[in-house]
C-alpha cells in the first residue's frame, strides 16, 4: 500500500512497491553523469542494461531488502532501498535530477524509515556527496565513521562517510 505526505509547496510524496514498469525510468535517472560522479560507488558500467535488469531482479526478489518507488505527484521519481552489508542495515536511494533541491530525497526517507525499521541503520555516502549526507543528517542519522573504497563511477578509490541512525 502506498503511503503519502503532502509538503508545504503542495507536492505530494509517496512509496510504494517497486513495479517492473518504474525499472525503465531507474534506468534512465542512471545515465546522469552528475548523478554518477555524485553516488560514485556505482554499477563498474550503469549502461549495461542486462547487468542493471539482473540486479533489480534479485533485490524485488530477496526477502531481506526493503525497496520502494519514490513518486512526486503521482511521477515515478526514484527509489529507496534497505539492505545488508558487511552485516550492517544500510539504506541508499537515487532520485531523477528534475526533482533534486526541494525536499524529495529527504520526506521520502522520512517516510521509508517507518517502513524499513531495523536500527541501527547505516547510510555510506562519497566524502564529497553533500546531498546525499545532508539528507541522512535531516533524517536523524549521525556520523560515526571513515572508510575508503573504490568509486566505479571515478575510477579510483575515494573517502567515504559512515552515518548511522539509532
Ligand atoms: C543525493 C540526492 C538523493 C539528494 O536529493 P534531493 O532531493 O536534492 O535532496 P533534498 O532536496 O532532500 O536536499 C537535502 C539537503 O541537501 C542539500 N543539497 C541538495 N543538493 C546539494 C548540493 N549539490 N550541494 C550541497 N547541498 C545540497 C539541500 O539544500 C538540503 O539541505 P538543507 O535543507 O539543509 O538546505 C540526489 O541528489 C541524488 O539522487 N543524487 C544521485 C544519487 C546519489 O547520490 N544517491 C545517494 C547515494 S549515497
Amino acid at each position: 500500500m502506498a503511503s503519502s505526505v503532502p509538503d508545504m509547496g503542495g507536492t505530494s510524496i509517496e512509496l510504494r512497491e517497486v513495479r517492473k514498469a518504474d525499472l525503465d525510468v531507474f534506468f534512465a535517472h542512471m545515465q546522469d553523469a552528475e548523478a554518477l560522479w555524485m553516488a560514485a560507488f556505482t554499477p563498474p558500467d550503469p549502461t549495461d542494461r542486462e547487468a542493471f535488469d539482473a540486479h533489480w531482479d534479485r533485490l524485488l526478489h530477496n526477502p531481506d531488502i526493503t525497496t520502494r518507488t519514490i513518486l512526486n505527484n503521482g511521477e515515478v521519481v526514484g527509489s529507496v532501498t534497505g539492505f545488508e552489508m558487511f552485516g550492517d542495515r544500510e539504506v541508499t536511494y537515487w532520485l531523477d535530477r528534475a526533482a533534486w533541491g526541494s525536499g524529495v530525497a529527504t520526506a521520502a526517507l522520512r517516510q521509508f524509515l517507518s517502513i524499513e525499521e531495523t536500527r541501527p541503520l547505516f547510510g555510506r555516502v562519497a566524502a564529497d556527496n553533500v546531498a546525499s549526507r545532508r539528507v541522512l543528517e535531516k533524517c536523524g542519522f549521525v556520523k560515526v565513521g571513515d572508510d575508503r573504497g573504490f568509486a566505479s563511477a571515478r575510477d579510483e578509490e575515494i573517502d567515504e562517510l559512515i552515518l548511522r541512525l539509532d
